[in-house]
């Protein structure tokens, strides 16, 4: 079975590029719905969910072919004038981002049928926001054999107001907004930088888009879009990851292309544990000595510490000098690798969304299983700290995120390998 064999690590050196964010370039590529022609996204890593996120475009009409790889990867994507408004199960129950090609289908062809989306296994993910917004802009839906269908005449421009500062309603609302008849609103907008990415691409398609990146959207609809050229933004949360790496295995390493400005809380809260980060002209100078002090941490919607990031906060805490208590605010239920980390000889206990964190000095090598793409990348990472081998099975999760994880954490001198199937996104599989 392909899996990750983790040994003991460190000190880490030498530099790692960071690769476009991957919940920036699923979103683009449905952005390309928006418009016929040829567009190329830059910044375009080789993982599943680009894989999955082009077969589902596939489905749609658009063909997409991706070159490169790393930082120099890119897409093609080809948009017919014609696009076919359904999208089919057995893609959308893969990816959770999925639900984003809702909005420039309604836009583009005034209807649309997709299936309840997937994503992490980490409790339910409703669309009830995404669904209640296109309703204010005019679209009736029905629902029926686990599909949902919507139809409009035209899009209508509307104030839309988030009851939380969902990420991928946001977007959704952006995409749609961009084609409809006037001005819509988004209030208690999602700020993420993946948001003003995003609207970034819109712009340069045509699109009249303010405030993207701040809690109040407004975005005038154009009558059509031109196709895009666009470089996605680096991955704060491989940023993380990396960071992390450094924080467990101490050591000095350049992360080529990190972005400080996109994550100062969690910055924040590194620093306090003994993760230190100089932000320089190539990117982000990461430096620790291996020691860590406990710190309490909450996850929040940007710019507040992101869930994503959470497991390796759980991971870095894992081995962290004192206690500490880790809330989860975003997702219920996302503590399932913490059994796993248990395994190795953590002392974790969760009750609701609390986790509290007693330090140990060294973890414990084990076999142990990844359950979603972050929590994955974390097990890898806490096998840098444990005695013996870990080694850690449903690497096809840590795939969906993330381009050769283990070549390049072995580049800054890791001992992390792959073991079983190439470490490719081509046929890996996710739960969704
Ligand atoms: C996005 C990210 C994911 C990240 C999450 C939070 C993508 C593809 N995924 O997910 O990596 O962990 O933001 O930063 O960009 N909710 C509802 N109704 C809705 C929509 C959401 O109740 O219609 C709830 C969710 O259950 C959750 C909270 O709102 O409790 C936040 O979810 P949301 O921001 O929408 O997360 P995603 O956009 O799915």
């Amino acid at each position: 079975m392909d899996r990750f064999v983790v040994g003991p690590s460190g000190p880490l050196s030498g530099s790692v590029t960071i690769n476009g964010a991957k919940n920036s370039v699923l979103k683009c590529m449905a952005a390309s719905l928006l418009a016929p022609g040829r567009h190329r996204i830059g910044n375009v890593p080789a993982i599943t969910d680009v894989t999955i996120m082009a077969d589902l475009l596939a489905a749609l009409g658009p063909v997409a072919s991706h070159h490169g790889k790393g930082s120099d990867g890119w897409l093609e994507i080809d948009v017919p004038d014609g696009i076919q408004p359904i999208a089919p199960y057995e893609l959308v129950e893969r990816i959770r981002a999925s639900i984003v090609v809702l909005g420039p289908l309604l836009a583009r062809a005034g209807h649309a049928v997709i299936s309840l989306p997937g994503g992490d296994d980490f409790g339910g993910r409703p669309i009830d926001m995404h669904l209640g917004a296109f309703e204010k802009m005019g679209v009736e839906f029905t629902t029926e054999h686990g599909n949902v269908a919507g139809r409009c005449d035209r899009l209508m421009g509307a104030k839309v107001v988030l009851e939380f500062p969902s990420h991928t309603a946001t977007d959704n609302v952006l995409m749609a907004a961009t084609l409809a008849k006037g001005t819509t609103v988004i209030e208690n907008a999602a700020r993420e930088p993946e948001v003003a990415d995003l609207a970034d691409m819109l712009t340069s398609m045509g699109a009249r888009i303010e405030g993207a990146g701040t809690s109040h959207i407004e975005v005038e609809g154009v009558d059509s879009l031109e196709p895009a050229d666009h470089r996605c933004i680096p991955d704060r949360v491989e940023t993380a990851t990396f960071l992390a790496a450094v924080g467990l295995a101490g050591g000095e390493v350049l992360l080529r292309d990190a972005r400080a400005e996109h994550m100062d809380m969690l910055l924040q809260k590194l620093a306090a544990m003994g993760v230190h980060c100089v932000p320089n002209a190539d990117g982000l100078l990461a430096s620790a000595t291996g020691h860590l002090e406990s710190v309490d941490v909450s996850t929040l919607p940007y710019p507040g510490v992101a869930t994503d990031y959470k497991p390796f906060v759980v991971t870095l805490l894992a081995v962290a000098d004192g206690v500490a208590v880790v809330s989860e605010n975003v997702f219920a239920g996302r503590f399932r690798y913490v059994d796993e980390l248990r395994r190795m000889g953590a002392r974790i206990t969760t009750e609701g969304h609390h986790a509290v964190i007693r330090g140990v000095p060294r973890l414990s090598g084990a076999p142990v299983k990844a359950t979603d793409i972050r929590a994955g990348a974390a097990l890898v990472l806490a096998g840098m700290v444990a005695d013996g081998t870990t080694e850690v099975s449903g690497s096809d999760h840590v795939d969906r995120g993330y381009e050769d994880l283990a070549g390049r954490l072995r580049a800054i001198g890791a001992d992390v390998d792959r073991s079983g199937a190439a470490e490719s996104p081509a046929g890996a599989a996710s739960d969704g």
